[in-house]
Formats: structure tokens, C-alpha cells, sequence
């Protein structure tokens, strides 16, 4: 595909003196309306160089340039000149490109030969995977999938919360309250059950917590009992895990969580010491991190063992030896920001030339209409039912509407699913949101089913052009394309041409929403087109232009749809 901007600014540097096609390229404006053009060139900053006033170089500009065919009209104003490119030209380049690309459409080889790694989800094993989880699953997996197009090699890891006190605390509870099949039967709700059981017990009975603590410490000596109860209670909240990404379509190509660094952890505070950046505080073993403006990281207590951030240090130490990553991303909440900022610090004071590689994605937090969430409150939500309601509701909606659908079911599971997962990818990750069922399920807002319904639509019609629209799709006609330069079909394929730049946007800003926010525009803009221009007309050649232009629109929604993880139903 052409970069129409990069031609204009390599013909303005023919016209121009004392500056480069690239220089031109940022200065080149697109202006707020179609009306007014596809691109501006203001004119100031060259009256010094050229010795004249910005007007004279503007009309000049205007002159020279207006016989080329790349334009239909060059017209100046003022200072400025403005250019409406030729727009069948366009429309024949840009759909051509996704005719020849097709799901490939997007996508591109700027990432080859890198390893990025995309850690998300990461949930603590026996606690609830609650709507807040959603967040870092969904963004990450999106995040994974955008990075993917782009021909990263990349790595997905949930760095599962697997180790730490709160076992030992489990297994004492399990041992005295517990039941096997009542754990079987819904793990993690269970296992949840008995540590805040725990938890009540030892307040009244404070030798329970002395317990736990020379359980854990049987755990981490690898005692078998403790261990297989560990491992056990780990298959189960992972089988429960396991259901829900099931749902998602999200994988992992590594469940290393933080048990994994239970036996590496000795060589990092070694290196540390090494480093002579640990000190001693009260008998533990802290970074001071005053220099920098943070609180101090405890890396290893008083009784030996070890903590979260120690854990933290020796994943990004393994991840580097062991895949060489060229970036290492981690998707986590922003109550995490503290944590991450001082564990990159200190692996920069370890001496790591690649801490920079080493990128937070923080995102804010989720609550409901009726309230904050959080696990304190005992104001759980689970994932998993959020995701059922999801399905069910949607459901109603398709009954209600009389949505055309061979198999409800699956639709149901598309949509509903498809609508949580645009709704979190909908907003600038990093804003605070609260979740709403009827904005969620909205047909007709910009969400989810809006834009999946387009795409729909879209399929529709080129089901119903039947061969025509084959021929097109299977590149065997090329169509007249004047038959689609009106302005809705013209804004619709420039909104096409910018898809690519887009992904290429969001993958360096770590921002699936600027991907959501595009399908959008697409979507409106098709269905602008569709309102405004008849496509299954009689005359052949204006049928297989407009019908190119729909299979262009759909092919990129869906493309689009596909880089946020969902799916993308063809009948709705
Ligand atoms: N398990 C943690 C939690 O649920 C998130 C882990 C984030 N990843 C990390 N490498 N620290 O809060």
C-alpha cells in the first residue's frame, strides 16, 4: 500500500527549497475535515529560507503541483496549500492491499527476529479470579496478539501466585476443616472458604498462625505431604483458571509462577551482596532506595525467607537467561506501580544493562454500579460468573431481538464474551472504569456487539452478492473505483488505509484501546456507507467496487476484532 503521505512530501520537496522529504513529512497536516482536503502544507516556516511571504510560496506550490494525476484538486488558501488526493486511486490501492492480505491485513514484519515477552493474568492460586483479574488477561492477551501480528516472537507467562505463607496457612485449614470432594467440586470457592475460616480461627486461637508458619517452612524443605497438598490445591485453582481462558481464548506458553524461583533465589541475593547493595535492617536483609525517592525493598527477612519482589528479581534474571528477551512486559494493576518501580531500580543497580527492556503496563481499576470491588470487603466478584451472565444476557437480548442465528448458543458465547472483553479494551488502559451491563450489551453504543454486528452486516452482504462478491474477494475483477469515491466511502477507506499504522501505534504505546477506538470509527463509517449508498445495484461494475469496498471493511473489522482476542460472529 502507498504511503500517500510520504509521495506528497517527496513531490512538495521537489518544490520546495532548503528542507527534506522528511522534514516536509512533519510538517504536513491533515486537516480536521475531508472537505477541506486529505492533507495541508503550511507554508510559514519556509518564508525565511525561501525569502518570500508564505502566501506567494503557497500559490506557487499550488501551481506547480496541480497538474500532477496524484491529486484531483490542489487549491490554496492562504499560507496553506491543500491537497485532495485522487481518490479512486486510493480506493484501488488500499483495497487491493487487503484483497491480497486478507487476515494478514495489519499485520507486518517490523517485530522479526525480536523476543518480546508478555507477562498477564498472573492470579494467586485458591483465591478468587475476580473481574479485576479480567483486566490484566484481557489486555495482556491483546498486547500478545498485537505484538504477534507485528512478527515479534513472543512469549506468554502467567507468573502464577503459587508460593508464599498463605500455604501454609491453607494447608493447616484443609487439614482440620477440609474436604476433598467439596474441593474438588468448586476449588477455588472452597479453598477461599478455608483460609478466611483460618483466618477467624486464629484470632481466637493464635498458635494456629505459629503453625502455618512451620508448615510453610515444610513446604519450601519439599516435606511430602505439604507438598502434594500444594500441588494439589495448584492443580485445582489451575483447572478453575484453565475453564475461564478456555472461555477467553487466551493460552500461555508458560505457567512459571513465583514457586518456580523458590530454588533460584539464593544465587540473586548472592549477587546482590555481591553488589554490595544490600543492607541490614532489624536482621533482614533491605535495598534503600531513599536516593531515589522510594521506600526501602525488603528483599529477605529476618527468618531467611524470601518475598515477592526477591521473586520478581530472579523471574527477570531467569527470563533473560533463558529466552534473551528484547523487551520483558508485564501487565499489572496500578497499585503495583511502587512495586515495579523499585525492582527495576534495583536491577539496574545489579549492574542489568537491560533493565531498561523491562516495561510496566499498568491499567486502573474496575467497580461495579453498586460500588468499589474488593476481596476485603468480601465483595467478590468471580470472573466466571460475570462471564456466564455475559452469555446469559446476551441470550435474552438475541431472543428479544430476533438476532438472525443458526446457533444461539455459540452467538450467545461470541457476544457476551465479545462485550466484556471490548468493553475492558474500550478506555485508555489506565483509567478507572465501572463495569455496566447495559452499556456492556448495547447493540447500538460503541461496544462490542455494535461492532461485531457490523461485521455481520457486512458478511451479509456479500453472502447475499453470492458471486459477485467471490470474484471480488478472490481478486479476479478489478473493479472501477471511481464507484466509490463519494465522501462516506471515501472517509470508510481511509479509515481502511490507517489500520495498519494503528497497530504499529498501539503495540509502542502498549494500547489495545487505540485498536478499539479504530474498529469503531471503521464500523460507523461503514455503516454510514451503508445507509448512504445502494451496493447491490444493477450495473456490474459498480456493483464489484462497492462490493470490494464492503469485503475491505469487513475484512479489517474482523481483523481488528481478532487483535483484541475476540471473535468475529458472520451472522447476527
Ligand atoms: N499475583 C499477583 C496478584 O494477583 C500479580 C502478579 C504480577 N506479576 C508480577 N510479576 N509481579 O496481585
Amino acid at each position: 500500500m502507498k504511503d500517500q503521505k510520504k509521495i506528497l512530501a517527496e513531490l512538495l520537496a521537489g518544490t520546495v527549497e532548503g528542507l527534506s522529504a522528511e522534514e516536509i513529512e512533519n510538517m504536513i497536516e491533515v486537516p480536521p475535515e475531508s472537505s477541506m482536503g486529505d492533507f495541508a502544507f503550511p507554508c510559514f516556516k519556509l518564508a525565511k529560507t525561501m525569502r518570500k511571504a508564505p502566501q506567494m510560496i503557497a500559490a506557487d506550490i499550488t501551481e506547480k503541483l496541480s497538474g500532477s494525476d496524484v491529486f484531483s484538486e490542489v487549491k490554496n488558501v492562504n499560507a496553506y496549500v491543500n491537497f485532495f488526493m485522487n481518490r479512486a486511486e486510493v480506493a484501488a490501492d488500499v483495497i487491493s492491499e487487503v484483497v491480497q492480505k486478507a487476515e494478514e491485513y495489519g499485520s507486518s514484519d517490523i517485530g522479526n527476529g525480536k523476543k518480546v515477552i508478555v507477562e498477564y493474568s498472573s492470579p494467586n492460586i485458591a483465591k478468587p479470579f475476580h473481574i479485576g483479574h479480567i483486566r490484566s488477561t484481557v489486555i495482556g492477551n491483546s498486547i500478545y496478539k498485537i505484538y504477534n501480528a507485528l512478527g515479534y516472537d513472543t512469549v506468554r507467562i502467567n507468573h502464577l501466585g503459587d508460593y508464599g505463607t498463605q500455604f501454609g496457612k491453607m494447608i493447616v485449614a484443609y487439614k482440620r476443616w477440609g474436604n476433598k470432594e467439596e474441593v474438588e467440586k468448586e476449588p477455588i470457592k472452597t479453598l477461599l472458604k478455608y483460609y478466611v475460616q483460618f483466618h477467624d480461627e486464629a484470632d481466637k486461637d493464635p498458635s494456629l498462625e505459629d503453625e502455618a508458619r512451620a508448615t510453610f517452612t515444610r513446604l519450601e524443605k519439599g516435606e511430602k505431604e505439604e507438598t502434594e497438598l500444594w500441588q494439589w490445591f495448584r492443580d485445582e485453582s489451575l483447572k478453575e483458571f484453565t475453564y475461564v481462558y478456555d472461555m477467553l481464548g487466551v493460552e500461555f506458553d508458560s505457567y512459571a509462577g513465583e514457586s518456580f524461583y523458590s530454588d533460584k533465589m539464593d544465587r540473586i541475593v548472592d549477587m546482590m551482596e555481591e553488589k554490595g547493595i544490600l543492607k541490614e535492617s532489624e536482621g533482614a536483609r533491605i535495598v534503600d532506595l531513599e536516593e531515589y525517592g522510594m521506600t526501602p525493598a525488603l528483599i529477605k527477612k529476618k527468618d531467611g525467607s524470601t518475598l515477592y519482589i526477591t521473586r520478581d528479581i530472579a523471574a527477570a534474571v531467569y527470563r533473560k537467561e533463558h529466552y534473551n528477551f528484547d523487551k520483558n512486559i508485564y501487565v499489572v494493576a496500578s497499585q503495583q506501580n511502587l512495586h515495579f518501580q523499585q525492582w527495576f531500580r534495583i536491577i539496574e543497580l545489579m549492574g542489568f544493562d537491560w533493565a531498561d527492556q523491562c516495561v510496566h503496563v499498568p491499567f486502573g481499576m474496575v467497580s461495579l454500579e453498586d460500588g468499589t470491588m474488593s476481596t476485603r470487603k468480601g465483595k467478590v466478584v468471580f470472573l466466571i460468573d460475570v462471564l456466564n451472565s455475559a452469555v446469559e444476557k446476551t441470550k435474552e437480548v438475541i431472543k428479544e431481538k430476533n438476532v438472525a442465528t443458526e446457533d444461539i448458543e455459540q452467538t450467545a458465547k461470541d457476544v457476551g464474551i465479545g462485550a466484556v472483553i471490548f468493553q475492558e479494551l474500550s478506555n485508555n488502559r489506565i483509567k478507572d472504569y465501572t463495569f455496566s451491563w447495559n452499556k456492556v450489551l448495547n447493540f447500538e453504543g460503541e461496544t462490542g456487539p455494535y461492532v461485531q454486528y457490523t461485521h455481520a452486516r457486512a458478511v451479509s452482504v456479500l453472502r447475499n452478492a453470492g458471486e459477485s462478491a467471490e470474484a471480488v474477494i478472490s481478486g479476479k475483477v478489478k473493479s472501477d473505483m471511481s464507484f466509490v469515491s463519494g465522501d462516506s466511502a471515501y472517509e470508510l477507506v481511509k479509515s481502511i488505509a490507517r489500520f495498519p499504522q494503528v497497530v504499529i501505534e498501539a503495540a509502542d504505546k502498549y494500547e489495545p484501546s487505540i485498536v478499539t477506538r479504530h474498529i469503531i470509527d471503521i464500523a460507523q463509517f461503514f455503516n454510514k456507507f451503508y445507509h448512504d449508498e445502494h451496493i447491490l445495484v444493477d450495473n456490474e461494475a459498480e456493483k464489484s467496487a462497492k462490493l470490494s469496498l464492503v469485503y475491505a471493511a469487513q475484512q479489517t473489522i474482523k481483523n481488528g476484532l481478532t487483535l483484541l482476542g475476540m471473535s468475529a460472529p458472520e451472522r447476527m
